[in-house]
């Protein structure tokens, strides 16, 4: 059988010893080398090195269709479109990892946009509303493929989390809700470049998954973000992630950008 699983630079899969190896970062990985044999990474919204790399020892790509822990860096459009023609050619699958995504940038999944469908589909954080769950949807022809009882753990389907899920699942498939963060995140981003601040260099991100990147470090700037009653965190060195809940009303992510806007003018 095939072995070969291509992931991306900056990727993020999770610190679970086989998602571990799809990571890109050796600051997780080195720590529990070696990794899975037979995962290459290549750039990120590129298919020409997607191309090069592409062959029939190849099993799985595996994406995230906008890089959360990577800087939140959203795709050129047709990006995922091309990789799901590219895997359809050489039946490969593709993964689409929204475990970050999910939920949360104007439509229930990201790959959306590009009118694609993955294979498999990880989906986890805001799906049980902050209960611990992980999902994992496949295609009938995949889970056929994987032996009943062989995928599983003491908590898998736990029914206390699961009733979370099932009903948080329903509150998120009202799609108000999911044109209501689209907007959002449009009126954060006029809001943020509004500002003016020149400590920041880009705005960018869709719904409510949004990222200021700074021209510089952020950690003083979170810090007193945090210190203030704002909870964001980074996205690497130089850019902090907004990813409220999908609930959140316009004034309350006004209060997040005022304390942005409070906290790059006392970083100066
Ligand atoms: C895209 C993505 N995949 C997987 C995970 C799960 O990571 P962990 O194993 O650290 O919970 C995360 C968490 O941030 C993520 O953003």
């Amino acid at each position: 059988g095939r072995i070969g699983i291509i992931a991306t630079h900056r990727a993020y899969h999770g610190r679970t010893f086989g998602a571990l190896s799809a990571t890109a970062d050796a600051k997780y990985r080195d720590p529990f080398a070696p990794m899975l044999e037979g995962v290459r990474h290549v750039p990120f919204d590129d298919l020409d090195a997607l191309d090069k790399v592409l062959d029939d020892s190849v099993a799985a790509v595996i994406v995230e269709p906008i890089q959360g822990e990577g800087g939140v860096r959203v795709p050129a459009d047709g990006y995922l479109r091309g990789i799901r023609e590219r895997c359809d050619v050489r039946g490969i699958l593709l993964i689409c990892d929204e475990i970050q995504t999910g939920f949360r940038t104007g439509s229930p999944f990201a790959f959306t946009r590009d009118d694609i469908v993955p294979d498999i589909l990880c989906l986890s954080k805001s799906i049980a509303n902050g209960l611990p769950i992980g999902v994992t949807i496949t295609t009938e022809a995949v889970s056929e493929r994987v032996p009943k009882g062989s995928h599983g753990s003491t908590f898998a389907g736990n029914p206390l989390v699961c009733v979370a899920g099932a009903v948080t699942l329903r509150v998120l498939a009202d799609e108000t809700l999911h044109a209501r963060a689209a907007r959002a995140g449009e009126r954060f981003q006029e809001r943020v470049r509004g500002l003016g601040l020149p400590q920041i260099r880009e705005v960018r991100g869709r719904g409510l998954m949004q990222a200021v990147e700074l021209k510089k470090p952020v950690t003083p700037v979170i810090k007193t973000m945090q210190e203030n009653g704002v909870l964001v965190l980074p996205a690497g060195g130089t850019v902090i992630r907004f990813l409220p809940s999908i609930l959140i009303q316009d004034d309350q992510l006004d209060v997040g950008i005022d304390a942005l806007a409070q906290a790059l003018r006392r970083a100066g």
